[in-house]
């Protein structure tokens, strides 16, 4: 079979995309408490800075899930019947490659729609999978999964894969928001493969987001060094300290940048200026961990039927496999 030309669509350009971040920026940190989208960590150097978290010792989700997948690649193949694999928030499909490599081997899979708003690495990403999977369609999106699934390619029985527990990252409101148009996005019959990482001990939680080397830190204050960048602010990125907290209330971890010393901070880009006090705190991102019987549930809510569940031998971390009814 010969090697198929990527294509890549963009729903997301530049220019919406700059109005977009001006407008979360705006909402979310003239707020209290000051808050950003996560998808904002994500430029060409969150990308790269997210590529060496997976790597830490400390963070387990990346390699449990990479386990599960290796183990059970061929049953969760054998268990659906898609021909077309949607991957949101891909990145660069390192592990979803286990899946393809499944597929490709039940002779079933026709096409590969990675969707990711970091446009670079996503490039990349169909680029390596076109010259790997002779014969596949690589059908790359520019969008952003909060508002775009209704504008996903349709053809072929779909299987949406979700992994990394990016759906952790998501609010409580956005979550229900997206895992009802996620269902309203899919025909009955269609499937969704979910990664959820797992409530664990407090400590684990705590050490896999505050990691000996510091890079969680870096990941987590470059969403301030995006906005020097893409609005022309001035926070001062080393006058935060990282504050990573496990909100056994809510069951997620907290990841917050504190204000060290008093900031004035200039945001001409979102014409906007904050007074930042001492101990002040901005919330960059969460990271929720799931209960299976609740997110079973919670699918169930949104027309999501469950239909099989992996786990690793320590059940940290599951692959959910659920039908649209
Ligand atoms: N799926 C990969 C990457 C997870 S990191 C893994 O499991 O390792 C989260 C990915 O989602 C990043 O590539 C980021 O660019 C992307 N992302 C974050 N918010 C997004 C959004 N709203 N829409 C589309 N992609 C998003
Ligand atoms: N979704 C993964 C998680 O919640 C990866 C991730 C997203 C992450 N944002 C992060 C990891 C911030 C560390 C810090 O674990």
């Amino acid at each position: 079979m010969s090697r198929v030309e990527p294509v890549v669509s963009v729903l997301l350009d530049p220019a919406r995309a700059a109005t977009s971040l001006v407008d979360d920026v705006r909402r979310g940190l003239g707020a209290h408490p000051r808050r950003l989208p996560p998808k904002w960590l994500y430029d060409d150097e969150g990308s790269r800075l997210f590529d060496e978290i997976t790597r830490l010792p400390e963070y387990y989700p990346t390699r449990t899930e990479r386990a599960i997948l290796t183990a059970y690649a061929d049953d969760i193949v054998g268990a659906c019947d898609a021909t077309t694999v949607v991957e949101l928030g891909s990145g660069t499909s390192e592990k979803t490659r286990l899946l393809l490599d499944a597929f490709a081997r039940s002779g079933r899979l026709q096409r590969f729609v990675p969707v990711d708003v970091s446009e670079g690495t996503l490039r990349e990403a169909a680029t390596a999978l076109a010259d790997r999977y002779p014969g596949l369609a690589v059908e790359a999106v520019v969008g952003d999964f909060t508002l775009h699934l209704g504008r996903l390619p349709r053809r072929g029985r779909r299987l949406i894969a979700f992994l990394g527990s990016t759906i952790g990252n998501l609010y409580l409101e956005e979550r229900r928001a997206f895992l009802g148009a996620l269902g309203d996005s899919l025909d009955s019959g269609e499937w969704l493969l979910l990664g959820v990482d797992l409530v664990k001990d407090a400590d684990r939680l705590v050490a896999a987001y505050d990691d000996a080397a510091g890079v969680t830190e870096e990941f987590v204050r470059n969403a301030v060094r995006v906005l020097n960048r893409e609005l022309d602010a001035d926070f001062d990125a080393d006058g935060f300290s990282y504050a990573p907290l496990w909100d056994a209330r809510m069951e997620r971890m907290d990841l917050r940048l504190r204000a060290e010393m008093p900031q004035r901070v200039r945001i001409p880009g979102a014409d906007l200026e904050l007074d930042l006090h001492v101990g002040e705190e901005l919330r960059i991102e969460i990271s929720t961990k799931f209960r299976l019987d609740r997110i079973g549930a919670e699918l169930d809510d949104a027309g999501l039927a469950v239909a099989r569940t992996w786990t690793d031998p320590d059940d940290d971390f599951a692959i959910i496999l659920a039908r649209r009814r």
